[in-house]
């Protein structure tokens, strides 16, 4: 079954490539992070072309507008997330996107779309955000 998997993968990759399309993959797994530390949400656009001049937005279910959105090169955060969020430039040209939250809350847990657009084409993939609190864990380890 995960053979096949690949094999499809592999197939739309080569479809998109020679539309001169993209793919976004993200984690097939929940991120998982502790309130208070800091946490990294990755997607990667395949192949690997550079994001740096497209535009990228960072979107969670229930809010009303992006968490974060990165668009001519300016960054832009939602109100909830002012000075928490940031997203890594310089792996912006391997088409890695990475948004770093900082001070993460249990508010901050949920779903997260990373979208991407060149003006010709868009993708997105969802990547989903599990905060736990720290005293969760000690409780449950006694
Ligand atoms: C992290 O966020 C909490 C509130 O959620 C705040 O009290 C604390 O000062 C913040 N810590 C840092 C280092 O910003």
């Amino acid at each position: 079954m995960k053979a096949v998997h690949h094999i499809v993968l592999l197939l739309l990759v080569i479809l998109h490539s020679v539309h001169g399309k993209f793919l976004i993959l993200g984690p097939d797994e929940p991120v998982l992070a502790i309130a208070g530390e800091d946490v990294r949400l990755e997607c990667q656009l395949v192949p690997d072309l550079s994001v740096s001049n497209m535009e990228v937005q960072w979107l969670k279910s229930g809010l009303d507008s992006p968490v974060h959105v990165y668009r001519n090169g300016e960054d832009a955060q939602h109100r909830d997330y002012r000075g928490r969020t940031e997203l890594l430039k310089h792996e912006l040209t391997k088409g890695t996107i990475i948004l770093l939250i900082k001070n993460t809350t249990v508010f901050d847990g949920g779903k997260y779309t990373c979208f991407v657009d060149d003006r010709t084409n868009s993708g997105e993939t969802a990547v989903t955000l599990k905060v736990i609190v720290g005293n969760t864990i000690n409780k449950l380890k006694s």
